[in-house]
């Protein structure tokens, strides 16, 4: 019998990081990346110490009530803990970690690509010559939004959103943020903090959602909060699909009162919400933000570190509970 700690790791993580795994824990994986129902999930959790989930692992009060007793943490692979119901979990006095910073880089990424793509109409555009139906040619054809020198507004800037403004900068973008605390000047780089989400909104010609989703920031982006936003904006989101209002938001896109979005999250996940997938000015991707090799080895290390960390007596960087 192995004296290593037991750990399940529920989906299929990359080699680098199962490896060492492998090395470093009495582990359980799921070769062929099976989405575990919840019961299987409870029966996989019998005989472990450990778990190391993803976001796509549902962890609400009734699953953790369930949970067995040896349980002793819950070492995500993903920043984002909106699939945990951390109150419950401290209540059973599991550690819960997560993995920030070694994701934004390519989270902002994808925040950059979906804005370009949104503005600039490459949806749309990929659609038409991959088709085949591509025969016109004129100043006047898909003329899409200038990116360059435009006003961009960040909610949330954390990790993730202060990339992002680096990002912006790039393009010449006019940084503005909102945020639950003003950034130290050194961090704000001359980006102009504003102390209400609706201050931000109206100057926000193109928004980027980079806040967790809570209780407090679920379905924030409505269609009065929208209707503050200047006509003709843009919305991009990496974040979580639950921030927006989305039937709002389709609304707004099929008036032009938003000119376009970009979607990498979605309410429901995977799937996404079909609304979306008839109208030409949305670009969308199936939640990839930090769908790079690179982020996830660094993902996989990050939450093996704060495993190694616990079982070695110590406080894990990332405990969020
Ligand atoms: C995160 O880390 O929260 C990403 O959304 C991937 O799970």
């Amino acid at each position: 019998m192995s004296n290593k700690p037991a750990l399940l790791i529920t989906r299929k993580l990359s080699d680098k990081t199962e490896a060492r795994a492998t090395r470093d824990y009495d582990v359980r994986l799921n070769p062929d990346d099976q989405l575990y129902s919840a019961d299987e999930l409870l029966q996989k959790c019998q005989s472990v110490d450990a778990i190391l989930p993803c976001h796509s692992e549902i962890f609400n009060a009734e699953f953790v009530m369930r949970l067995p007793p040896q349980i002793k943490i819950i070492a995500n692979h993903s920043v984002g803990v909106d699939h945990c119901d951390l109150p419950a979990l401290r209540a059973r006095e599991i550690v819960v970690t997560n993995t920030p910073d070694v994701l934004s880089d390519a989270t902002a990424e994808i925040a950059m690509l979906l804005l370009l793509g949104a503005a600039r109409r490459a949806s749309e555009g990929d659609r038409l010559v991959r088709s085949g139906n591509w025969q016109h040619w004129s100043p006047s054809f898909m003329v899409g939004t200038q990116v360059t020198g435009k006003r961009i507004g960040i909610v949330g800037m954390g990790r993730v959103g202060q990339v992002m403004a680096r990002r912006a900068r790039g393009f010449e973008m006019e940084v503005h943020y909102f945020n639950r605390r003003r950034l130290s000047s050194d961090l704000e780089h001359g980006a102009i903090y504003h102390d209400n989400l609706d201050g931000l909104l109206g100057v926000s010609d193109f928004l980027s959602l980079h806040c967790p989703a809570t209780p407090e920031t679920a379905g924030f982006l409505t269609a009065a909060k929208i209707g503050l936003m200047p006509d003709g904006a843009i919305i991009v989101n990496t974040a979580r699909g639950a921030l927006i209002d989305e039937t709002a938001l389709v609304s707004a896109l099929k008036s032009g009162r938003v000119a376009s979005a970009g979607l990498d999250v979605f309410c429901y996940e995977p799937g996404g919400n079909p609304a979306f997938s008839d109208l030409d000015n949305v670009f969308m991707l199936p939640h990839i933000g930090s769908a790079t090799s690179e982020t996830r080895d660094a993902m996989g290390f990050r939450a093996l570190d704060n495993l190694d960390a616990f079982f070695a007596g110590r406080s894990p960087l990332d405990r969020v509970a």
